[in-house]
């Protein structure tokens, strides 16, 4: 949550910063700030509640010029969403500016403390607590701006990524983190810093993921050096990034969100590709082979994670217990952490993310390693700091989701854990070669299918039409496709703000059977297979009740479709894949109501792609 940016060198600062936080909006959009500088004394700071382009809009007209500066979008913790909770914060005599991302917890210590020794505070926030606590630091001790920094950091708790500018110290740019994530990009003579590689992959490939509890100092004359916050010299380690520019473009598509959604077939390609050939019947996941003999041996896999990624949790669930029989637990992050779960040395746990940066579920497996767990990760970016703290794990290889609503990280994450689970079961001996061999078959067919699926949309938008004004609307379905209800459900509340549930097809007789009515949309996952039978019974029931039916069928379905208001027809496959190819329907129906009901579909309000707070 929150995204910050930086930049010194011959550049202007200003359209660098600006396009930055355009990037980097989707973890926060309701203000925006930049501070920029020219020389020394010449420190200005604009900032504005809204998005960034109504930062763009207000400093119109205004000078900003500058070779240095740093910028902020903000998803509010502490303090509403206005312009003077906006970032950056100045100190109390002006000299320091701040921007942060993450929660100070003990800020309320400090802010009184520092109110006792004469400073006055505008704001509410606890990032303009540790630029007056940096600046209490700095005048008492008559120390640099990293030294101050330094001192300060030793004394707060909580979550920051920090990048710090002082009017005094016009040629650098102090930046340090702890549980949020922060880049440096290395450019010629010039450094990005943000929290995400995406504003920095234009200008360079080459950049420093900073670790935990580290202080980067960036001085235009002397380079990067980097320190702990005990004060112990670190070399910088410098990757090369791997994204491209395009990725992180609409493409011609309205909404991110709908490219993404196109992108399925290319990125669930790209997460088996290399890791599974039916021709040949292997699969293998190259992140986890030191680990496999560990994974088939577990007592029991504890899946942690966090809203779409833990319905994905809960969907491998299905997976591995049906077919490598190996007991799994699938936990929110959040509960896992604070209630002293019971985890023995033969479990292994695996973290679900796309970004990899989500602070509980972070937070939750560095409580499994203290005991003593295996720890994986199956995750979507790449260098993110899950993917750093697990002993070994898979990325999904979806590309940049940049739509706040996940679409593709959902799926690829799916087609994650039914190659985890077939990977343990032909190691353990649990499925038999035909339906192993089957299920190799019918992964590789993925792609082809959903692009046949995706040939619906029009189609679909025309159902979404029908339900556009819907108040209340209830997901259903069975077996793992019964998280495919909650994630349907989740999609269509997160972007369109119609309240929605997702429940298993059979509970609905235990309550949700009373919300019922003629004005009530049912959407529910009837394909061919085990539950077939089952399913339809509910959806007589939900009939019975006059309820609006919309039913996603195999194709060539007969029953069902005499029975629904509306069908989608989904290509046939082998019951373990009906999940993924499920999903879209539901993407494209939620998509389209939003854009219906003229909801922001790539930035829902209340809402932010990282979530790096507790
Ligand atoms: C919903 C959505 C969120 C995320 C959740 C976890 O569309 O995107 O529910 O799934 O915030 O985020 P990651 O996967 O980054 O850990």
């Amino acid at each position: 949550m929150c995204g910050i940016v930086g930049y010194i060198g011959d550049k202007k600062a200003y359209p660098v910063l600006i396009k930055g936080l355009s990037r980097l909006e989707y973890r926060g959009y309701d203000s925006a700030g930049i501070a920029l500088m020219s020389n020394e004394e010449d420190l200005r700071v604009y900032k504005r509640q809204g998005k960034v382009q109504d930062l763009v809009d207000f400093v119109d007209g205004m000078d900003i010029e500058g070779n240095v500066g740093i910028g902020h979008t903000r998803w509010a913790t502490h303090g509403l969403p206005n312009d003077v909770n906006a970032h950056p914060h100045f100190s109390g005599d002006g000299d320091i500016v701040l921007v942060h991302n993450g929660i100070i917890e003990n800020y309320d210590i400090i802010k009184k403390e520092l109110i006792k020794r004469g400073h006055v505070f505008k704001s509410e926030t606890d990032t303009e607590v540790l630029v007056h606590l940096i600046e209490d630091i700095k005048n008492n001790s008559t120390v640099s701006l990293e030294e101050a920094v330094r001192i300060a950091l030793n004394e707060v708790h909580g979550a920051y990524a920090i990048v710090a500018l002082s009017k005094h110290e016009p040629n650098k740019i102090i930046a340090a983190k702890k549980s949020s994530p922060l880049v440096i990009g290395m450019g010629e003579d010039e450094y990005y810093l943000a929290s995400d590689a995406t504003p920095i992959v234009e200008y360079t490939k080459n950049v420093v993921y900073l670790e935990d509890e580290q202080i980067a100092i960036i001085d235009r004359n002397n380079g990067l050096r980097i320190i702990s916050i005990s004060n112990k010299e670190v070399s910088p380690y410098v990757q090369e990034l791997e994204m491209q520019l395009e990725e992180l473009e609409k493409g011609g598509y309205d909404h991110f969100m709908l490219k993404e959604i196109y992108e399925q077939p290319r990125a669930i390609h790209d997460s088996f590709r290399g890791r599974l050939n039916a021709q040949e019947g292997w699969i293998s996941l190259g992140g986890i082979r030191d680990f496999e003999e560990r994974i088939a041996e577990a007592n029991r896999i504890i899946i942690i994670a966090c809203g779409t990624s833990w319905h994905a949790g809960l969907v491998g669930e299905y997976y591995i217990e049906d077919l490598a029989r190996i007991p799994v637990e699938v936990e929110y992050a959040s509960e896992f952490r604070y209630r002293n779960p019971i985890i023995r040395p033969n479990d292994v746990v695996i973290a679900i993310s796309q970004s990899g940066e989500t602070a509980d579920t972070l937070a939750a497996l560095k409580m499994a390693k203290e005991k003593g767990a295996t720890l994986l990760g199956i995750v979507n970016v790449v260098g993110s700091t899950i993917s750093r703290v697990t002993d070994a794990g898979s990325y999904t290889h979806a590309g940049p989701e940049i739509g706040v609503a996940s679409t593709k990280a959902f799926t690829t994450q799916v087609t994650l854990m039914a190659m985890l689970a077939m990977m343990l079961a032909k190691k353990r001996k649990t499925v038999t070669e035909e339906r192993f061999n089957t299920l190799l078959n019918e992964m590789e067919a993925l792609p082809s299918k959903i692009e046949k699926l995706l040939e619906s949309n029009d189609y679909i938008r025309g159902i979404a039409e029908i339900y556009k004004d819907a108040q209340n609307a209830l997901y259903l379905g069975r077996g793992s496709s019964f998280p495919i209800a909650l994630e349907g459900a989740l999609k269509l509340k997160e972007i369109s703000y119609i309240h929605a549930e997702g429940y298993p097809a059979a509970e609905m007789k235990h309550g949700p059977i009373a919300l019922i009515d003629e004005n009530m949309p049912v959407f529910v996952i009837a394909t061919k297979g085990e539950n077939y039978e089952k399913v339809v019974s509910n959806i007589q029931e939900v009939k019975a009740r006059k309820g609006k039916l919309v039913a996603i069928v195999t194709q060539g379905d007969v029953t069902v479709k005499n029975i629904a208001d509306h069908y989608i027809e989904i290509p046939d496959t082998d019951e373990m894949i009906v999940p993924i190819l499920a999903t879209i329907p539901w993407q494209l129906i939620s998509y389209h109501i939003a854009v219906m009901r003229e909801c922001n579909v790539d930035q829902p309000r209340n809402l932010a792609k990282s979530v790096t707070v507790e």
